[in-house]
């Protein structure tokens, strides 16, 4: 990463009560990324990825346990107030869900929605809230943006809907966007379309973005770096082509197989990685990944394997049988 991080995540665990006991769902975490970069964060559902989002968003559920500092800008959010915090999460980190539905109001036409958001934090008046909220929503790709101001949202399709949702999300011209898993819920002709949105707003405003995921293919050409995680933990980073030339971890394997092939046969089922994920109430004594890894041995029953530097800068990894050969895919 060039120059001074714009966030930095320091140690960061989240914990929940849940009637089976406590549940790890972030486990020491640390993080960084600079301004106008992309950090991708890969894993399988429930391995912690919206848990470590929310933390960075100060957004935890109520009963969530957080420790560690998440530093923005130089400011540790753990340890902001509530109206600082709102301010910051207007003006400084933006965030678009998988289901645009989540942040959009039903009731409210999409120019109430903008408008009211830029005359929050802008300071517009109303004309110029109007003339903006048109522009974004250019700026997005929705056609005839005037007549769309006065829509609802239910009268726009799925990928419509989310364009509205980033045009929120980037209103407010945040430093951070974070995307959690945005076209998860779209086909796949309009996922490729929003992932191209983000990537030319991200340039053109210098904005930082973390694109949440669970598949590995999303992040392929699109993030600087990729965080994969499991069961709570980061377990492989490393900058994009260093991943995918050379991905150390067998779970960051097994989520490269389970990546849907373009050229495979209509309907041909996925594949998704044998086993199932551990139950983080119930944290196992040695490797999480052990009851569904080939590589494991002796040693990982009995420890868990810190992240370790790998050969090439900026590559870490935590495993004691880490793959050797090398996965040869272009990212
Ligand atoms: N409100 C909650 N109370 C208790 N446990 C929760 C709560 N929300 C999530 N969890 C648990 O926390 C862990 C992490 O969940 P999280 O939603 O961060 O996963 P994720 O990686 O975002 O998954 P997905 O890909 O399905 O969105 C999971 O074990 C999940 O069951
Ligand atoms: S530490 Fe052992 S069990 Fe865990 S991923 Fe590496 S080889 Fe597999
Ligand atoms: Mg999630």
């Amino acid at each position: 990463m060039s120059g001074p991080a714009l966030l930095t995540i320091e140690d960061v665990v989240v914990e929940l009560p849940t009637p089976r006991g406590n549940l790890r769902a972030v486990d020491h975490v640390d993080l960084s990324l600079g301004a106008g970069r992309t950090l991708g964060i890969v894993g399988e559902s429930g391995c912690g990825k919206t848990m470590l989002s929310r933390a960075i968003l100060q957004l935890l559920p109520k009963k969530a346990k957080l420790s560690g500092r998440v530093i923005f800008d130089g400011q540790d959010l753990v340890r902001l107030n509530a109206e600082a915090l709102r301010r910051l999460r207007a003006r400084g980190i933006a965030v678009v869900f998988q289901d645009p539905m989540t942040s959009l109001n039903p009731v409210l036409t999409i120019g109430t929605q903008l408008v009211e958001t830029l005359q929050e934090h802008l300071e517009l008046d109303a004309a110029a809230a109007r003339r903006r909220s048109a522009e974004l929503l250019a700026a997005v790709g929705i056609p005839a943006p005037e007549q769309r101001l006065s829509q609802y949202p239910h009268q726009l399709s799925g990928g419509m809907r989310q364009r509205v949702a980033i045009a929120i999300a980037l209103s407010c011209e945040p430093k951070l966007l974070i995307a959690d898993e945005p076209t998860t819920a779209l086909d796949v002709t309009i996922q490729a379309q929003i992932l191209d949105l983000l990537a030319r707003e991200q340039r053109r405003r210098h904005m930082a973005m973390i694109l949440i995921t669970h598949d590995l293919g999303v992040v392929a050409g699109r993030a600087d770096e990729v965080a994969v995680m499991y069961a709570g933990r980061v377990v492989e980073r490393a900058p994009t082509p260093a991943l995918f030339k050379n991905m150390h971890m067998p779970y960051t394997a097994a989520l490269l197989a389970a990546i849907p092939k373009i050229e495979a046969a209509p309907h041909t089922p996925l594949a998704a990685i044998p086993g199932r994920p551990p139950d983080q109430t119930r944290p196992l004594k040695g490797c999480s990944f052990a009851p569904r890894c080939r590589n494991v041995g002796d040693q990982c029953l009995r420890s868990k394997p810190a992240l370790t530097t790998a050969e090439t800068e900026g590559h870490c990894y935590a495993c004691f049988h880490p793959l050797k050969i090398s996965a040869g895919v272009s990212a």
